[in-house]
């Protein structure tokens, strides 16, 4: 094997930028391409096309040293590399499907410019058996090659691999390189072995990557990485029952949150309870996994039922918006954030959005600030219907002469605010915060008629 391993990423998002310029930082000869040439041009600029933190250094570094190279032309990607990862979109159909489109295009293009041998890994969050349809799919195009060409067999020889990506938006380049686990479907131990040198130079020692490397068959990764995100979103949903349960019981979700979590077997993450889990990840995988499990005669009607919690969380909160100001038509709101979660400017699906939406239809005025709203607009801008809401550049400005104030993205900036200085500048000064991020008392004590989720 080279020393220098030669990786191709296929598809340049928010997986696989941040895969490609951590492979760089290990440093293996990483090239990156995508459809989108627009995309490819910013991006050998040293411009990222979207908000993640730290990762604007690491482009700029990497394309600066070379270990980095971005390639408009995906044939002579695919013939450089020793390894493909494929990192492109698995959006959603309108039966809560995924739409793998985009890998059957990758299929056709790698098996149309192979060469050698090739290890192409799937990346991107695909129902099981995708993996095995890929490789099927590859070498049914593959055979149409060896026809037309009068190649054999032996002169195109490939494996598929799964290799779930768990990179969170906003602390991508951190979860690539203090990875929880890594784990690979692969069918072979050429596969496996390749896989071990990519990754073996994130870790300290042997010892620490055994720990951390774990090896399955293709069909066990796939469902690994589905039933890891159905499992936080299941998390997510169960924390809001129970946040509505104490609203109406005089109880306090955050309490009961901590309480259950310090339990070792359930773990404090992601018992935050709140407006409910958006993005582009949890929403759409727990639908392809519930649709997927139906293929399979698996009623997994668990996780349908985790999604209508989760949209419910919406009319919940604007309900209670609306049972306390009386009438919104003509009031003044504020309201901070728009992106789905902190540090990223990813509103798809975002469930501040959701609430926007409501309340604009509402009539209420909205004076709106997100920390990321320069980039929001810039990159896309504002979703249909959105267009005309009043957007501010500093949280406080935004706030001024309100009549209340939503908080929907839980951003640390919002935690550090000088409340003191808000509270003189509302013209009323109520807070509905979707994403419980004070204490209740505290805000009592200030002056606040304050409306967290599931809190006394
Ligand atoms: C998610 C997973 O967490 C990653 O492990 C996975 O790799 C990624 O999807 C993916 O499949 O690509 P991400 O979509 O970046 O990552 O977002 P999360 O950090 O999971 O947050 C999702 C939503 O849940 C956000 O709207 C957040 O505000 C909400 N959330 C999170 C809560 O409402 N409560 C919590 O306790 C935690």
């Amino acid at each position: 094997m080279d020393n220098k391993i030669r990786i191709t990423i296929l598809g340049l998002g928010h997986v696989g930028l941040p895969t490609a310029l951590g492979f760089a930082q290990i440093g293996w000869e990483v090239i990156g391409t995508d459809n989108d040439l627009d995309k490819l041009d910013l991006i050998s600029e040293g411009v990222v096309p979207f908000y993640e933190p730290g990762i604007s250094e690491m482009l700029k570094k990497y394309l600066g040293q070379g270990n980095f190279k971005v390639e408009k032309n995906q044939s002579q990607a695919i013939k450089d590399a020793q390894c493909i990862f494929v990192c492109v979109g698995t959006p959603q159909n309108s039966d809560g499907s995924a739409d793998l489109s985009q890998l059957e295009t990758v299929a056709k293009t790698i098996a149309e410019n192979i060469s050698g041998y090739k290890l192409i890994v799937e990346k991107s969050t695909t129902p099981v058996t995708t993996a095995a349809n890929l490789r099927l799919s590859i070498q049914r195009h593959i055979d149409t090659r060896i026809k037309k060409q009068g190649k054999t067999s032996d002169d195109f020889e490939f494996d598929v691999a799964v290799n779930p990506e768990f990179l969170k938006e906003g602390t991508a380049i951190s979860d690539f390189m203090c990875p929880d686990r890594i784990v690979v479907g692969v069918d072979n131990e050429k596969s496996r072995q390749l896989l071990k040198a990519i990754y073996l130079p994130l870790f300290e020692s042997e010892d620490v990557f055994e720990e951390k490397f774990m090896v399955t068959d293709v069909n066990t990764a796939e469902i690994i990485k589905h039933a890891s995100n159905a499992f936080l979103a299941t998390k997510i949903s169960f924390i809001n029952m129970l946040a509505d349960l104490c609203e109406a019981a005089d109880a306090n979700v955050a309490d009961v949150a901590k309480g259950i979590g310090m339990d070792k077997r359930i773990g404090p993450s992601f018992l935050n309870a709140g407006i409910g889990f958006g993005g582009y990840c949890l929403p759409k995988d727990i639908r392809a996994f519930s649709w997927i499990a139906s293929q399979y005669g698996v009623d997994f009607s668990l996780l349908r039922e985790v999604d209508k919690i989760n949209l419910d969380r919406i009319h919940k909160f604007v309900d209670k918006v609306k049972k306390i100001l009386w009438v919104l038509k003509g009031k003044n709101i504020a309201v901070w954030g728009l992106s789905f979660k902190p540090n990223t400017d990813d509103i798809r699906e975002s469930p501040a959005i959701a609430v926007v939406n409501k309340l604009l239809k509402l009539e209420s005025n909205l004076k709106v600030y997100d920390p990321s709203i320069s980039d929001i607009l810039e990159k896309g801008g504002l979703p249909t219907g959105l267009e005309s809401i009043e957007t501010y550049s500093t949280p406080i400005s935004a706030a001024t002469n309100a009549d209340a104030l939503v908080i929907l993205t839980e951003w640390n900036e919002f935690k550090e605010i000088d409340l003191i200085e808000l509270k003189e500048n509302m013209a009323v000064p109520i807070i509905f915060d979707g994403r419980n991020i004070y204490e209740s008392k505290e805000m009592r004590e200030i002056g606040f008629e304050y409306y967290g989720i599931g809190l006394r």
